[in-house]
């Protein structure tokens, strides 16, 4: 079974071809990151309006770098939620329109689901139960697989999403947008000087990430690093200090989890799983397999809502002219 996938919930064109939820014949992304660095994040209408231009050249090439013809597609599928409903009002039309002209079945993909399901897109097919941690730009969710299509929620952020404290204390270290990956460059030049707070949040599978960011405020104040123009010599100590921190809380509270719930697996998804720092301390702590996607799938992209189409197709959500965009998750 061949899917079209397409994905705009955010700042990312997506669309690709994925065959039977596993194999990747297409994969392409047009990333909108240099539009919105110079107002230090994402402007939801400048997204849409962009998603509006790249839509139909993005996914004319999944189509022609698949080698695929439309009429050999079994279905669509884009995202509907959570996202900027600007944005996905740009994918949902334009998979609305193909599944219409094309006579395709149309399947809607919750996003947060979509991040889970590129771990199918890698060698070996995940093992039920798992917990999935997703962590992203927008969400930080702890989410309890028993069987495919069987999710609960066990816990979220009561504040900042992980990805959004990157983005956030970038912001702070005048590292630029987006944070992640800026963060993660300057700690690699720094050791973990400082010890800063963890919201442990004892008896929750709950985090909360607004606290360690005012922190890093204060001791980047203290430390004269906001009175500063340019690159101060302190800025790569707290950038790790600050990922020692996000990177600890989540593997310590997500294997804890994983040991009461007795999973076989823990899956990493999202943009802050393309980490190393975090990736790494998951495989060195935890006692049970930990699978996490190569970084080009834990970031946005449309293969994992194809794969997730797939394995959740039994979805009542087809066919269905007015489906709607929703900027919340089911799952929060
Ligand atoms: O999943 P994603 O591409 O989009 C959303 O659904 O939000 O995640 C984007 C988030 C951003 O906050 C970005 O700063 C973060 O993922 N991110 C990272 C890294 N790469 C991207 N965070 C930490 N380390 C990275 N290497
Ligand atoms: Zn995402």
């Amino acid at each position: 079974m061949k899917i079209l996938g397409i994905e705009t919930s955010c700042d990312e064109t997506a669309a690709a071809v994925v065959e039977n939820g596993t194999t990747i014949l297409s994969n392409v992304v047009a990333s909108q990151e240099e539009l919105h660095r110079q107002y230090g994040g994402i402007v939801p209408e400048i997204a849409s309006r962009q998603h509006m231009i790249s839509i139909i050249p993005i996914v004319d090439q999944a189509l022609s770098h698949s080698n695929i013809m439309p009429e050999d597609l079994d279905a669509i599928a884009v995202t509907n939620r959570p996202g900027l409903v600007g944005s996905l009002l740009i994918g949902v039309n334009m998979a609305k329109a193909l599944a219409l002209v094309w006579h395709k079945p149309l399947f809607a993909v919750d996003h947060i689901r979509a991040h889970i399901y590129a771990n199918w897109l890698e060698q070996n097919a995940p093992q039920f139960p798992c917990i999935a941690l997703v962590v992203s730009g927008g969400h930080t969710e702890l989410i309890l697989i028993q069987r495919n299509g069987e999710f609960k929620r066990l816990g979220g952020t009561r504040d900042d999403a992980a990805g959004e404290a990157f983005d956030k204390v970038a912001r702070i270290l005048k590292l630029g947008y987006p944070g992640g990956p800026a963060i993660e460059f300057a700690a690699g030049q720094g050791v973990p000087l400082h010890r800063l707070p963890r919201a442990w949040l004892k008896g929750s599978d709950d985090f909360s990430f607004s606290g360690l960011k005012t922190a890093v405020l204060h001791l980047s104040e203290k430390l004269g690093i906001t009175s500063t123009e340019g690159l101060h010599p302190h800025i790569p100590n707290v950038a790790a200090s600050f990922q020692e921190s996000v990177v600890d809380v989540l593997a310590a509270k997500t294997i804890q989890a994983a040991k009461r719930e007795r999973v076989n697996q823990i899956l990493l998804a999202g943009g802050v799983a393309a980490n190393t720092v975090l990736k790494e301390t998951f495989l060195i702590r935890s006692p049970v397999e930990v699978i996490i996607p190569s970084p080009q799938l834990c970031t946005d992209n449309a293969a994992m809502v194809s794969a997730c189409a797939f394995h959740n197709r039994s979805s009542p959500i087809q066919n269905r002219w007015d489906m709607d965009v929703y900027s919340i998750s089911k799952y929060v």
